[in-house]
C-alpha cells in the first residue's frame, strides 16, 4: 500500500471547473476522482463522467434508504441483488446490499470478504456478469477507527499515460473473466464462503472482455484489468498473462491515478465499474465493526 497516495484530497480547495455546475476538488494528481461540495442532481452524471468515474460527497448521514435509492437511480436503473443471500440485503430494500462484518447468532448478515494484505485486490464489480453493473454507489454507515479503507484508481487516466510500447502490447488483447475463478480465489482466504452453486455457475459462464475498454458514454479508452476476475489473457501463457496484468496494475494503481479513501459515516461514493478499479484494505474484524450500504446500477455496457 505504500505506493498508493493516501490522502483526503489532492486539490487545494473546491473549484468550479469549465462547463460544470458543481464545485469539486480532485482526489489524485491526474485529476481522477472528484470530491463534490454538495450536489445538484441534474449535474451529477456529467460530473461523474468528467471525474473519470468517481465522485465523493461527504456528510450525507441524513439519507434514508429511500433517499439513497433515489440518489443512486440518477445514474442508472437499480439492480435487485438476486445473486446474494437475502440475509445480506436491507429488509424491504433488496436494492441495498449490506457490506461488512455484521453478525448475529454466529451468522453474517452482510457480505463479508476479508481483504488481502498488500498487494490489494483491485477489481471492478462483477465484470464477469452480463450485463455488468455500470456503477456502484456506497453509503458509509459505520467504519473502524483504523483500517477498512477503500482504494480507488482511474483506468482512463492510467491508459492515457501508458508509453507507446505498452499501448501496442495491450491494444486488441482479449481476456476471459470468470465468476467461478474469482469465487475460488476468495474461498482460499475466506473459508466461510460457499462454492458457486450449479445454478449460479450456469447463469454466469465465463465472458470475453477486452483489456482496453471503450467507455460507451464518453468514448474514452481505459485499462480494464480486474485481475482477480481474469482467468486468462488470450494468446499468453498463464505466467506471462499474470506478469502483464501485474505490470499494468503496478502502473495503474500508482500515486498519480489512485488514492485510498478513509471512510467516515455519511460518506457517499459513486464509481463507474467500466473505467475504475477499487480495492478493500484490512481491518480488525474481531475488534471493530464496519458497515457499508451498496447499490449497483444497470446501464450501457463497455464495447
Ligand atoms: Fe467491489
Amino acid at each position: 500500500m505504500a505506493d498508493v497516495f493516501f490522502g483526503i484530497a489532492f486539490g487545494a480547495g473546491f473549484i468550479v471547473g469549465a462547463g460544470e455546475d458543481l464545485r469539486h476538488r480532485t482526489l489524485t494528481p491526474s485529476g481522477f476522482g472528484w470530491e463534490l461540495e454538495g450536489y445538484e442532481p441534474s449535474a451529477l452524471v456529467d460530473a461523474f463522467h468528467e471525474s473519470g468515474g468517481l465522485i465523493l460527497i461527504r456528510d450525507q448521514g441524513q439519507l434514508t434508504p429511500v433517499a439513497l435509492a433515489e440518489f443512486a437511480a440518477i445514474f442508472g436503473e437499480l439492480e435487485q441483488n438476486e445473486k446474494y443471500d437475502t440475509e445480506f440485503l436491507l429488509p424491504e430494500h433488496p436494492e441495498i446490499l449490506r457490506i461488512g462484518n455484521l453478525r448475529q447468532k454466529g451468522r453474517y448478515h452482510s457480505l463479508f470478504t476479508r481483504a488481502d494484505p498488500p498487494p490489494l485486490m483491485w477489481h471492478c464489480d462483477d465484470s464477469f456478469r452480463v450485463p455488468q453493473p455500470l456503477g456502484s454507489c456506497i453509503w458509509c454507515v459505520e467504519t473502524p477507527p483504523e483500517g477498512g479503507e477503500t482504494g480507488f484508481a482511474g483506468m482512463t487516466a492510467a491508459y492515457d499515460a501508458l508509453p507507446v510500447e505498452t499501448l501496442e502490447r495491450v491494444e486488441g488483447v482479449m481476456t476471459t473473466h470468470s465468476y467461478d475463478y474469482l469465487n475460488e480465489y476468495l474461498r482460499e482466504r475466506n473459508p466461510h464462503r460457499l462454492p458457486l452453486s450449479d445454478a449460479l455457475r450456469a447463469q454466469h459462464p465465463p465472458v470475453e472482455r477486452p483489456l482496453v475498454a471503450e467507455h460507451p458514454e464518453t468514448g474514452r479508452k481505459s485499462l480494464y484489468l480486474p485481475k482477480c476476475h481474469i482467468e486468462s489473457v488470450h494468446g499468453l501463457s498463464p505466467e506471462d498473462g499474470a506478469l502483464l496484468l501485474d505490470e499494468l496494475l503496478a502502473h495503474a494503481t500508482g500515486p498519480d491515478f489512485a488514492f485510498m479513501h478513509r471512510w467516515a459515516p455519511g460518506d457517499l461514493v459513486v464509481w463507474d465499474n467500466r473505467c475504475t478499479l477499487h480495492a478493500p484494505s484490512r481491518f480488525d474484524d474481531v475488534k471493530y465493526q464496519r458497515l457499508l450500504y451498496r447499490l449497483t446500477m444497470r446501464g450501457e455496457q463497455i464495447v
